[in-house]
């Protein structure tokens, strides 16, 4: 049966049709468990950068779909230790005919080019800060279930967009939802796009904002030369009890994760009752089945 969804690397060519269909499959599954239907098929997740929540919900939501997980985590003890490519080493997982293929991998890894390879479908877990589109459906679904409607709401991201795929995802998918985006970022870590409202003063922006997305300060995609200390970034941009109040109260607070507390987020907004981080987990794990079940033709 032909994919309903072809490989998903971004979201520039995903509908919104196609979101709002994936959004109702994924409620319909968090509302009542589908039995497994893919028996005897796998999922091949070929991970080569560090992954928690993405890599574990998406073997979850493979289980759950009856698909087998064959899990690679490019690293040790791997034919990577050997010499082989990235690329080779996805082609040679792809011509053990999974149904569908979950990648990780930083931007030097031509994942587009690969997809044109390979005759099954290619999902995007995170493809260095190029995109990372399931986050970002995962993200828009947890606040789609607080609001009902995502049109015309405020998302305001705060921190390091330029280095995030998810801030890239965000960026391809915001305008089709009939949300605005702000970001709130140091300038050297802003997202160049007019179409994303730019506040320099985080009060401001939390003000103007339905909800907050904070972003993990990513230390290993930096040039070791930052114009400014940790301390700086996290009174300007950190979130934290003082500042969330001037966000709204019925707002809601976001994080993709990984945190680092004491950086872009303190330890107490975990115990804010607008606080949805880990509510995220939970909705990425049915997200993904739905995906899943969707990439593989079945009906929503
Ligand atoms: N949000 C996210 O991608 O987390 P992991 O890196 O743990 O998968």
């Amino acid at each position: 049966m032909p994919p309903c969804l072809p490989s998903l690397l971004d979201l520039k060519s995903v509908s919104l049709e196609q979101i709002e269909l994936l959004f109702s499959f994924a409620s319909m599954l968090k509302r009542r468990r589908l039995v497994p239907t893919n028996r005897g098929l796998t999922a091949a997740l070929a991970f080569f950068e560090p992954s928690t929540r993405t890599r574990l919900s998406f073997e979850t939501a493979s289980i759950r779909a009856g698909l087998g997980p064959l899990v690679f985590e490019g690293g040790s003890n791997t034919s990577l230790e050997k010499g082989e490519t990235i690329e080779d080493s996805i082609l040679n997982i792809a011509a053990m005919l999974p149904s569908v293929l979950i990648v990780r991998c930083g931007n030097e890894v031509d994942l587009a080019g690969i997809s044109k390879k390979v005759s099954v479908p290619v999902i995007n877990a995170g493809w260095g800060t190029k995109g990372h589109p399931t986050q970002a459906l995962l993200d828009l679904f947890t606040l789609r279930e607080k609001w009902t409607s995502l049109s015309g709401k405020k998302l305001l991201i705060v921190g390091d967009l330029k280095h995030s795929r998810v801030a890239s995802s965000h960026a391809e998918i915001f305008a089709k939802t009939g949300m605005q985006i702000g970001q709130c970022a140091h300038p050297d870590f802003a997202l160049p796009s007019p179409e994303i409202v730019f506040f320099s003063q985080l009060s401001e922006g939390l003000q103007w904002a339905d909800a907050v997305m904070a972003l993990r300060f990513q230390f290993e995609r930096h040039d070791k030369s930052l114009g400014f200390s940790k301390e700086d970034y996290r009174s300007r941009y950190g979130l934290n009890r003082n500042s969330l109040q001037a966000l709204k109260a019925d707002g809601f607070i976001l994080h993709p994760g990984p945190v680092h507390y004491g950086v872009e987020m303190e330890a107490e907004v975990s115990g804010d009752p607008r606080a949805v981080v880990l509510e995220q987990v939970t909705n990425g794990v049915f997200l993904r089945e739905a995906l899943l079940r969707t990439v593989l033709g079945e009906p929503a």
